[in-house]
């Protein structure tokens, strides 16, 4: 079931996401070459925490972190550990923020120094699917529109969609109704009614959509090990179109 929202709920998600929007920029600012990955973890959580906020990550479903940390081959929840990052690595940083009972949920892909021309590419790419997938998006859209916009986009540019794990919607919860995949059929899918709040997030591989879940229950990594990309914000669904609430 899908649960619209009020203004007053959209005004507490604001903030939330407010903090996700802000926590990634630090990150952003700060994330170089021979950081560990949970040295990243830890900013977060730190910046999380000092915004009087929680890191909804930490905890849900045992996951042990504050931030999903993905280098190069890995796609999504990349758990924070030991791995350094090197020029050249192309690295997604994942995290949600709780606060006055509501979660925002963003993720970006930084590249570490220059990055080769076909990953700096992949995150391009991956950054405006989310873009073509909110094109035109708004009360009455069916759902699948967007999936159709950054498949396109995605193959278009020689790009696969990852299946294995889509977007989803927030509120009190981290993960509500709809799924939102990044692939499908234009003109199907519910109508989305205004107020609906989405996170929309392209996870687009440079190679085949295959993924794998290493040992650790978490870890997604690309089956034939290319890179992957993700990129991640939490919309509002209006009459008229789309409010990002994490940019
Ligand atoms: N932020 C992720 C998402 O986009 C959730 C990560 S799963 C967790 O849905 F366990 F890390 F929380
Ligand atoms: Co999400």
């Amino acid at each position: 079931m899908i649960r619209v929202k009020s203004e007053e709920e959209i005004s507490y998600l604001r903030e939330s996401c407010a903090i996700v929007r802000d926590c990634l920029k630090f990150v952003g600012e700060r994330i170089c070459a021979g950081m560990t990955t949970k040295e990243v973890d830890t900013l977060v959580y730190d910046f999380i925490k000092a915004s009087g906020a929680e890191p909804s990550c930490l905890g849900y479903c045992g996951y042990p972190a504050s931030a999903c940390v993905s280098v190069n081959e890995v796609v999504v929840h990349g758990i924070p550990g030991d791995r350094v990052l090197r020029e050249g690595d192309i690295v997604s940083v994942d995290l949600c923020a709780y606060k006055n009972g509501f979660h925002g949920d963003g993720a970006r892909t930084f590249c570490i120094g220059e990055a080769p021309e076909e990953k700096k590419k992949l995150v391009r790419v991956t950054e405006e699917c989310f873009f073509r997938g909110i094109d035109g998006l708004k009360a009455g859209t069916p759902l699948y529109d967007i999936g159709y916009r950054v498949q396109k986009h995605a193959e278009e540019n020689g790009f696969s969609v990852i299946r294995a794990y889509t977007g989803h919607g927030i509120g009190r919860e981290m993960h509500e109704d709809p799924a939102v995949p990044n692939y499908g059929r234009r003109g199907t899918g519910v109508r989305l009614r205004a107020n609906t709040v989405l996170c929309i997030e392209p996870m687009i591989a440079e190679g085949s959509y295959r993924v794998r879940v290493l040992d650790d229950g978490w870890t997604a990594v690309m089956e034939d090990g290319k890179c992957a990309a993700h990129y991640e914000n939490t919309v509002v669904v209006r009459e008229d179109g789309v409010e990002i609430l994490t940019l």
